[in-house]
């Protein structure tokens, strides 16, 4: 068997790895792949179109193509290859408008009664200015395009709020992602990440985890992809899990088959959890990064016999190591705004499995960063404490110039 994986990050550097374990008799491709993804398969260069990829898929005879990062699924890849009758776990360019289109995605939600944040939507700033006028809560700005996952302003105040207003419509921060944006209640919680498998019929959850998202410590700072993430999130509690199982999942699920949005791939629900109940603040139609490279290494279950199950619509059912998971992303110094790479990476040779390589690469037998996520430590235990210690004393034993990581994950 044959198959090609689509990203370059460490979330496509685990699905690789877990696939190869179970595997060993399946050759891997990666596009674009990165350092590490070179190690166990092979990364596809000069191919740089949606046709050029689909092309190679069929020469090579390539015989399944898991779709990693969200960019592939906007250019409608999924689309395409079903076109020329290649197998491609992904969805297809209109179910992934809930997650690149806000507006069609809360649209989607207020129909199918999938519980989530009350909003608004404007076209117009200056109703918009009005309705903030009357608005006595805490609120977040959206822009309706994804903005390449950023276009998300928390405003505290309503000084706060018409200044995100002011830079998403008039000044055009995000481009035309914020021609229309959402107001939406901001709720006060802990987030929960729940990526699942779709087989057209049936969603099927993995294991909950928690994101840490901002690049500081106390979840303070920037935006980023991700800094680190631990599995299970310790606020999925039973009634939180019934809860999202009934007023999140179920809802999705009938929406999704109404629609005829039906796809074989990933859906990962984005959650807030309140002291009062769950609520849906996105989707997004693949799997998270760093949540992949924490989730898979507790999958007990073969993760290609799992998508090929999805793929021919029979039931999906996934066990797990019944153990806690940490994952800390390593960073270039500056990220995520400028940052250096070219630095000389060291103790990755002696390293003990799990990890995952982000952003880097291997010149000359050295290892080099080459973005701004650089690695990614998974450590497991039977405690979280344990996982904790554990990705944290592989995080000791790397060092290059301007290694950057946070020191909380899980605390
Ligand atoms: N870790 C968040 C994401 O993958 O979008």
């Amino acid at each position: 068997m044959k198959v090609l994986i689509l990203g370059n990050g460490g979330r496509e550097h685990a699905i690789g790895k877990k696939i190869f374990k179970d595997c060993h008799s399946v050759d891997l491709y990666f596009y674009p792949g990165n350092g590490g993804t070179n190690q166990i398969g092979k990364n596809i260069e000069d191919h740089h179109t949606t046709l050029d990829l689909c092309l190679f898929a069929k020469k090579n005879s390539i015989d399944l193509t898991i779709v990693g990062s969200e960019t592939f699924l906007y250019d409608g890849i999924v689309d395409v290859f079903k076109n020329f009758g290649l197998a491609i776990m992904g969805a297809h360019y209109l179910a992934a408008r809930l997650e690149v289109d806000r507006v069609f995605s809360k649209s989607f939600m207020k129909k199918y009664g999938v519980r989530t944040p009350k909003y608004k939507v404007f076209s117009s700033y200056q109703k918009a200015v009005d309705f903030l006028e009357k608005t006595h809560y805490s609120v977040v700005i959206k822009t309706s395009g994804i903005a390449a996952g950023k276009g998300v302003i928390l405003a505290k105040n309503k000084t706060e709020a018409k200044n995100a207003l002011n830079s998403i419509m008039i000044d055009k921060k995000f481009g035309k992602s914020g021609n229309t944006i959402i107001i939406e209640e901001f709720l006060k919680g802990q987030e929960s990440s729940i990526i699942s498998i779709f087989n057209g019929k049936e969603i099927t959850p993995f294991l909950s985890a928690k994101d840490y998202k901002k690049i500081g410590e106390k979840e303070t700072g920037s935006n980023t992809g991700g800094m680190g993430t631990i599995v299970p999130n310790p606020y999925m509690t039973n009634e939180v899990w019934m809860d999202f199982k009934k007023n999140i999942l179920t809802p999705t699920l009938e929406g999704l088959l109404l629609e005829k949005l039906t796809f074989f791939g990933f859906i990962y629900f984005g959650l807030m959890i309140t002291s009062n109940n769950v609520y849906l603040l996105e989707y997004n139609t693949r799997m998270g990064d760093p949540e992949t490279q924490a989730l898979l290494p507790l999958m007990n279950s073969n993760f290609f016999h799992i998508i090929q199950s999805a793929l021919l619509q029979k039931k999906v059912s996934i066990s797990w190591k019944k153990l806690c998971s940490c994952c800390v992303v390593l960073s270039s110094k500056g990220y995520p705004e400028k940052y250096e790479s070219g630095k000389i990476i060291k103790g990755l040779n002696s390293l003990m499995e799990p990890f995952y390589i982000a952003g880097a690469k291997k010149e000359k037998e050295r290892w080099i960063t080459s973005h701004g996520r650089v690695l990614n430590m998974v450590g497991l235990g039977k405690t979280m404490d344990e996982a904790i210690k554990m990705a944290y004393n592989k995080v000791k034993k790397i060092h290059f110039e301007n290694l950057y990581y946070r020191k909380d994950i899980g605390l």
